[in-house]
């Protein structure tokens, strides 16, 4: 893991209040993989003192880039950044989705939903790479939920687009259009992130489909490092429930692994 203390921020993009950022640093890009995290300072000052986990949107060459939604001041703040700003950035951070050399040629399901398709984008390039068929699915509520949708018809493979009120694609559901399409074809593997709910019934779809799965967790962090502890999960490993720190162990944990909180 790098610090960049001084990762200059060479593009933004927004939708709303969806931000994209790429920042030039090189030492992280370079480390990269798909489901790891940067941690972000995103203020010089004392407030917020603690830096924010984003995950790594893509990577190329010696630049990375975070996807978010405004949720409080951490990303507030963020998001009114600008090209030629600095960052001091610590990534990357955790550990990455499995990426499994059976997967050529087979079909991968990646299903995000909200700002949690973040770090889908870049799994699902480094598997259409490593010559599997990655299908992306990518929920929201409304249209306005779906800010990358022009970025993933771009890319080459198969996208399936949901919103809860109709307004785009499938109507209903990311969960409900992924079950429906697991009714029809036979995926290798699934890869999912998003909100709590969303990925527990994922969990349970794929449980029925004996289809193995990974998700990327969420928890509010203090120092991304392990050092903490205070991001630790219930986690059953090898039959025995133990406590584990999503920053280091995590945040990516397979299905079988993970006591959703509603368990
Ligand atoms: C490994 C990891 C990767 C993440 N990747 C992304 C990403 O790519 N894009 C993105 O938009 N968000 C991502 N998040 C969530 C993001 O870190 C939080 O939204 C952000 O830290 C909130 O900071 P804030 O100061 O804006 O909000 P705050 O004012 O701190 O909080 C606002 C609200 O968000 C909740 N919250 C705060 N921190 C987190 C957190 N870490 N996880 C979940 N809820 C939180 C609080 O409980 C509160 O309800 C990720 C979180 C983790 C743990
Ligand atoms: S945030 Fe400190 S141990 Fe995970």
């Amino acid at each position: 893991m790098f610090q960049d203390k001084n990762a200059r921020i060479i593009k933004t993009e927004s939708w709303g209040n969806y931000f994209l950022l790429r920042l030039a640093a090189a030492e992280i890009a370079q480390k990269s993989k798909p489901g790891q995290f940067l941690m972000i300072r995103v203020s010089p000052g004392l407030n917020p003192l603690l830096r924010r986990p984003l995950s790594i949107h893509d990577c190329s060459g010696s630049e990375v880039e975070i996807f978010f939604q405004v949720t409080g001041k951490g990303t507030e703040l963020l998001s009114q950044k600008k090209p030629g700003d600095h960052l001091d950035v610590l990534g990357p951070c955790g550990g990455g989705f499995s990426l499994l050399p059976e997967f050529k040629d087979k079909e991968i399901f990646c299903v995000g939903g909200g700002r949690g398709l973040a770090p889908l984008y870049f799994l699902a390039r480094e598997l259409q790479t490593a010559g599997a068929r990655p299908v992306v699915f990518y929920g929201g509520q409304t249209l306005s939920d779906l800010p990358l949708k022009k970025r993933l018809d771009e890319a080459g493979w198969e996208t399936n687009f949901s919103t809860d009120d109709g307004s785009f694609g499938f109507h209903g559901l990311v969960t409900q259009l992924a079950e429906k399409e697991l009714m029809k074809r036979k995926p290798s593997f699934l890869f999912g992130c998003g909100p709590e709910a969303m990925m527990t019934r994922l969990a349970e779809i794929c449980q029925q489909a004996v289809l193995p799965a990974e998700f990327s967790l969420e928890s509010i962090m203090g120092c991304g490092l392990g050092a903490c502890w205070g991001c630790s999960r219930k986690i059953k490993k090898n039959g025995e429930i133990k406590y584990l720190r999503i920053c280091q162990d995590g945040p990516v944990f397979p299905a079988e692994e993970i006591i959703w909180s509603g368990d």
